[in-house]
């Protein structure tokens, strides 16, 4: 069939609007019609070029929608089904998934390559009989897309799709970096540096484990403000002033975490945050940058060994896909967690550049394409 998707053709470049051809679901896989797809910054890193890439793409990585089609031999699976998109493929099977790091799943490499897993030459989309890579095997800013089925979540009927759309990656993410990665608990002091779609979430977490101070950076007086409705009990615009609050605090010792949800993270973001922490404490280092060369990141490295600090790179949060996703759906049913709050402004598939521009501009929590 003919779909259209939000395709990025150059790097650097922009998604434009790109009708694409699309395999039917084979075995194992499903036919999905999106109902809604989060702009995540992850997206603008491969359009700008910082995250290599083949091309052409169509892009997208975080969506919700309804399986349209379900491909033979695929059991346990009916048209109507509503599904979250999993940015992260659970096989259920390997080492990672075996042992409850299903965001470590020994697929995701192969996903990541935008082919079907099990055949890296084999792609479901095509423009103009060129392979199109789709973005962590799911291209979330497509009308239709086709997907493996372990790239897919099934959620109750009754959630909104526009919202579950969110949980399927910022706000896990942002979420799962407190309460999985980070040692806070209730009555710690917690940094959080960035308050986009992913940190408004890590803001949201620390206030719900009962953190007695939840300390909001961003540079964006909106998004200071957006911060403090959803949790943060402090917002400053700068590290420096964060780091003097949570010292001040903390008799001089400074925060219990420190989470790293910056759009585009350089070395010496994480030397601010690593120098915010207290003795024993954690970075979590969420947010990204190039990727095409490693940053330096400077810090004295003998004060982080004795003070027996830690670093720790997270991925999706340490969420389990499986679990966390319908978990944060509950939480947003119970009114524990806020989705409505996050979506700033909402996008139709043509708008998508238009969305990552007003992201860059520090007017959106969340920009949401909607599907008619
Ligand atoms: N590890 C993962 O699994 C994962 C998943 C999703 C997104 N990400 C990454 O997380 C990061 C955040 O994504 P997002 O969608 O929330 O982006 P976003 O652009 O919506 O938010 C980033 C925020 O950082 C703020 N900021 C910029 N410079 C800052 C500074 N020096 N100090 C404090 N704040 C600063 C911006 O004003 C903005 O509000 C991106 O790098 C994205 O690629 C990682
Ligand atoms: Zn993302
Ligand atoms: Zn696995």
């Amino acid at each position: 069939m003919k779909t259209r998707s939000a395709v990025l053709h150059a790097q650097p470049g922009q998604y434009e609007l790109t009708e694409v051809d699309l395999d039917g679901p084979r075995q194992g896989e499903l036919l999905v019609e999106m109902v809604a797809a989060g702009l995540c910054h992850t997206d603008d890193h491969v359009a700008v070029g910082d995250s290599p890439a083949r091309l052409p793409v169509a892009g997208g990585h975080e969506g919700a929608g309804v399986v349209v089609g379900v491909g033979p031999d695929t059991p346990g699976w009916a048209e109507g089904d509503h599904v979250v998109l999993s940015f992260i493929t659970v096989c259920g099977r390997c080492r990672m998934c075996s042992t409850g790091r299903q965001n470590l799943c020994d697929l995701g490499a192969k996903t990541f390559t935008g082919a079907r897993p099990d055949d890296p030459t084999s792609f479901r989309m095509t423009y103009q009989g060129r392979p199109v890579v789709q973005t962590s095997g799911v291209s979330a800013f497509s009308e239709h897309t086709v997907v493996d089925a372990r790239s897919v979540v099934k959620i109750d009927r009754d959630v909104p799709l526009d919202k579950a759309a969110l949980v399927s990656c910022g706000v896990a993410t942002g979420w799962g970096s407190v309460t999985n990665m980070s040692d806070a608990r209730a009555g710690d002091v917690v940094i959080v540096m960035g308050v986009g779609g992913v940190g408004i979430n890590s803001v949201q977490a620390a206030h719900a484990i009962g953190a007695r101070a939840v300390i909001a950076v961003d540079p964006v007086e909106f998004k200071r403000e957006t911060a403090v409705k959803l949790g943060a009990t402090h917002a400053t615009d700068t590290m420096k002033e964060a780091t003097a609050l949570a010292q001040s605090m903390t008799n001089g010792q400074g925060a219990d975490a420190t989470v790293v949800t910056v759009g585009v993270v350089n070395g010496d973001h994480i030397a601010e945050a690593v120098n915010s922490i207290r003795k024993a404490g954690t970075v979590v280092l969420t947010g990204t940058g190039g990727m095409r060369q490693s940053v330096g990141i400077p810090i004295h490295h003998t004060m982080f060994t004795v003070f027996q600090k830690r670093l720790q790179g997270a991925l999706f949060g340490g969420c389990n896909p499986r679990w966390d996703i319908p978990n944060l759906l509950a939480q947003y049913a119970a009114g524990t967690l806020k989705l409505d709050e996050l979506v700033t402004r909402t996008y139709t598939l043509e708008q998508v550049a238009q969305g990552f521009t007003d992201m860059k501009a520090g007017k959106n929590i969340r920009g949401v394409v909607l599907f008619d």
